[in-house]
């Protein structure tokens, strides 16, 4: 990797990192979990999402190892992205249960209601109380020990301090649960658990883990080492997007895209995202789009009006030097200047928007009027400068007219 191209501005200055106690990251490492389950407790509940993994092999060898260290435990299926109703009925199923260990093992509804779930058991609920923008106070950060197994690799879950909880409807919302506390005392990421992720789901996700990516190599809050690891994060996405959409059977592309989900996950907890997760956000509680996908969708428009706005107002913004370094990354092929590779790098997420399925049927149809108001609710989180009320909406619009 050429140092000019990551980083040609960087200077080294404070910084402090979140990250979880425990990483451990291979094919194969799975196996590893029961020992890992049995340091931490005695009576597990393992939330799981979809039940393809339920009745996999891997799961069935996952049990047969945790009966060896003598766990007992209980599970549960997380059907969709999970609701603070949905939260509170599984903390008061679990009453007296005994509960001791959260194991989640699946996409990122799952780990982030097992997140939810361990620290709900010890908390009380409802959770909608502590939830940051909607609740009236901020969790104590007590909670059962919690170990996040990803099946897919996209929302980087199992490496930040927030659960999702999102509610879908007229008055929709996605808010976090947040609390330094609440990252995982391991997170576990074996690439050969997304192995048998389905294509558009793969897609979905690695479009999530990518934006996320660039929103906090490009973040106001980033700083040395998150942009290192952004960086990296970036490289593994560069090498293996295409070869993970052509083969899902390909091991060495599934971790590379593993690996870049773990980091996303790190950057965004510690650099912040930007305006597309801002109106994801907002857009996630109003219709029922895969996260990725919306965030896939906004990349190249978001990033266009960032660009532009940029140059017009400051032209030696340190930004401006990184969307150059990505057009490096991503569009190589010419040689150009800093301002011929910004433009390089739109038109990488122009292509990699055609390749994002939207159905029409899934949008809010929603009316001027009403996607003004929503965007006035929306945040543009730590994007390099902030966009317009008059460019959210037009961005909002792309997705909910
Ligand atoms: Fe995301």
């Amino acid at each position: 990797m050429d140092p000019m191209i990551f980083s040609p501005t960087a200077r080294v200055t404070p910084f402090s990192l979140k990250i979880p106690p425990r990483i451990i990251f291979g094919t194969g490492s799975v196996s590893r979990l029961p020992e890992a389950m049995h340091r931490r407790g005695r009576h597990p509940l393992l939330v799981l999402g979809g039940r393809s993994f339920g009745s996999s092999d891997h799961f069935a060898a996952l049990t047969t190892n945790m009966g060896r260290f003598g766990l007992c435990w209980e599970k549960i299926y997380i059907a969709g992205e999970p609701s603070p109703t949905m939260i509170d009925g599984i903390v008061a199923d679990l009453a007296g249960s005994g509960i001791d260990l959260v194991v989640a093992i699946g996409g990122g509804a799952a780990l982030d209601a097992g997140k939810a779930i361990s620290a709900m058991l010890v908390e009380g609920g409802p959770v909608s109380r502590f939830l940051e923008g909607l609740g009236d106070t901020s969790p104590s950060g007590r909670r059962l020990p919690f170990i996040a197994v990803p099946t897919t690799a996209g929302t980087g879950s199992e490496a930040t301090a927030n659960a999702v909880l999102s509610e879908v409807g007229e008055t929709g919302f996605k808010k976090s649960l947040r609390h330094d506390n609440f990252l995982p005392d391991l997170a576990l990421v074996d690439p050969c658990l997304t192995l048998s992720c389905p294509p558009a789901l793969t897609l979905s996700c690695a479009m999530d883990c990518f934006s996320q990516l660039v929103e906090g190599y490009l973040s106001t809050r980033a700083s040395a080492i998150t942009d290192a690891l952004a960086w990296e994060g970036l490289g593994a996405i560069g090498r293996s997007l295409t070869a993970v959409i052509r083969d899902g059977g390909d091991l060495a592309a599934r971790c590379d895209l593993a690996y870049a989900a773990l980091l996303s996950g790190i950057v965004l907890a510690n650099a912040g995202l930007g305006t597309v997760h801002g109106l994801a956000s907002i857009i996630g509680g109003r219709v029922a789009i895969p996260h990725g996908l919306v965030c896939g969708k906004l990349m190249a428009p978001a990033n266009r009006l960032t660009l532009a706005r940029l140059r017009d107002t400051d032209d030696s913004h340190p930004a401006l030097s990184k969307y150059a370094a990505l057009g490096r990354l991503f569009r190589p092929e010419e040689e150009r200047n800093d301002a011929g590779y910004q433009e390089a790098f739109i038109a990488f997420l122009d292509r990699l928007n055609s390749l994002l399925p939207l159905p029409s049927h899934s949008r809010g149809g929603l009316d001027p009027q009403q996607i003004a108001r929503i965007a006035s609710k929306a945040d543009n989180k730590n994007n390099p400068v902030p966009l317009s009320l008059a460019e959210l909406t037009t961005l909002l619009a792309l997705l909910l007219a």
